[in-house]
């Protein structure tokens, strides 16, 4: 075997034995709040993005079957070839509507969404701000910029520090404001309302992922923008999360903007276009959410009754209106092994380590749902409780 095989099964026997090496459950039925295993055992699920119990809902598959029978299975090909579907087109008005945005465009995931907007957006002369703690995806998209583009970082939500990047950027042809609406690790929110502010004050463009947040934050879902009541001038958001939750992404804001991406951004001009059964399901979910709203009352209702239990319990917890649910525990194989003790007791939550989370912040991240239970949130509490005692 070649010596770059053997270095590269030293790196994988390096996780195993600093016990950070992860083995995800093998599922063998649908995505739910109760998920059973390849092995028949069945566990209270913690730990998914189906926040609005939408990933195995009848009507959401009703419209995956709709669209595939109309148009089969795949695009079998880009956008700009001959890839755009009646159904790509239907999905994004909703969209646009839905974020009362004047256009969308999809893709295929939120990654490529974030990947196709900063580059496309940016270029020579031009600066990009992100908040230090955004998702990977923007991350990586800030760095596909290139040397031509300023690239700043502010400490997470630090409003002085994102004055001094504006401070920094003033010159700049283009500023774009880059920040997750809903911080996935920390379960916090974007101070969007002073973000904005700012914005203006510097005249920056605002971009917001609120991936986290659709379905989950503000008084109807429509996400971060509608819970500090103010306007965005992008909004990019997954289809993989409360939104149906199989896969896809996007990117709403002024029709130009969209043009742009249409005409330019390389997830798009390379890659296949969502598959249509998909946009299907997609389309029925955002339908579900916008002639439901309770779906999102419910949703608050279980993530504060769960965040009590954990605070009469006597954990940590920090208020916030998501339905992320962090419970810190410092290392990371301390996190991984707690996460295993659940599994083995019926309940299936995540343990986050370094690289995801910065060191020494390790934690289980619990989900919560509207299609929980409250026999089901209360059997995880007292076996949470039970575990992290012992
Ligand atoms: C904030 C944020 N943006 C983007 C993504 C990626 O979404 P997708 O799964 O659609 O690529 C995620 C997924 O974890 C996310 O949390």
């Amino acid at each position: 075997m070649s010596g770059t095989i053997e270095e590269i099964r030293s790196v994988i026997d390096g996780l195993r034995r600093d016990g950070t090496y992860k083995i995800a459950p093998v599922i063998d039925g649908p995505m739910d709040t109760v998920v059973k295993l390849k092995d028949g055992s069945e566990l209270i699920n913690l730990c998914s993005n189906n926040y609005l119990g939408l990933a195995n809902h009848p009507q959401v598959i009703a419209g995956v079957s709709k669209a595939m029978e109309k148009y089969g299975y795949g695009t079998a090909s880009v956008r700009f070839i001959c890839g755009t579907f009646t159904i790509h087109e239907e999905l994004e008005r909703e969209i646009a509507d839905f974020l009362n945005m004047e256009s969308a465009t999809t893709y295929v995931s939120c990654w490529n969404a974030n990947e196709a907007l900063v580059p496309t957006l940016s270029d020579e002369g031009d600066t990009v701000i992100s908040d230090e703690l955004n998702h990977a995806s923007i991350i990586d998209a800030c760095r596909l910029c290139g040397k031509k583009v300023q690239r700043l970082v502010y400490r997470h939500n630090d409003m002085n520090d994102l004055k001094r990047c504006l401070e920094q950027a003033k010159n700049s042809r283009r500023k774009l404001i880059i920040t997750d609406g809903v911080f996935s690790m920390e379960g916090d929110l974007a101070n969007l309302a002073d973000i904005v502010e700012l914005a203006k004050k510097y005249d920056a463009l605002v971009a917001v992922d609120d991936s986290h947040a659709h379905g989950v934050v503000g008084k109807t879902g429509r996400g971060t923008p509608e819970y500090f009541g103010v306007s965005v001038d992008i909004i990019t958001g997954t289809l993989g999360k409360a939104l149906g939750g199989a896969a896809g992404g996007f990117v709403a804001g002024a029709k130009p903007i969209i043009e742009l991406l249409v005409q330019r951004s390389r997830p798009q001009l390379f890659s296949n276009a969502l598959a249509p059964m998909t946009a299907g399901g997609a389309l029925a979910a955002l339908k579900l959410l916008k002639n439901n709203p309770q779906l999102v009352t419910q949703l608050r209702e279980n993530v504060e009754y769960f965040r009590n239990g954990l605070k009469k319990a006597g954990f940590e917890v920090i208020d916030s209106p998501t339905a992320i649910v962090p419970i810190i525990i410092g290392d990371t194989a301390k996190a991984i092994k707690l996460a295993e003790k659940m599994r083995e007791k019926g309940i299936l939550i995540t343990g986050f380590g370094y690289p995801v989370v910065p060191k020494g912040t390790a934690r289980l991240r619990a989900q919560i749902s509207a299609a929980h239970t409250k026999p089901q949130l209360d059997k995880a509490l007292k076996i949470l409780t039970t575990i992290y005692r012992r």
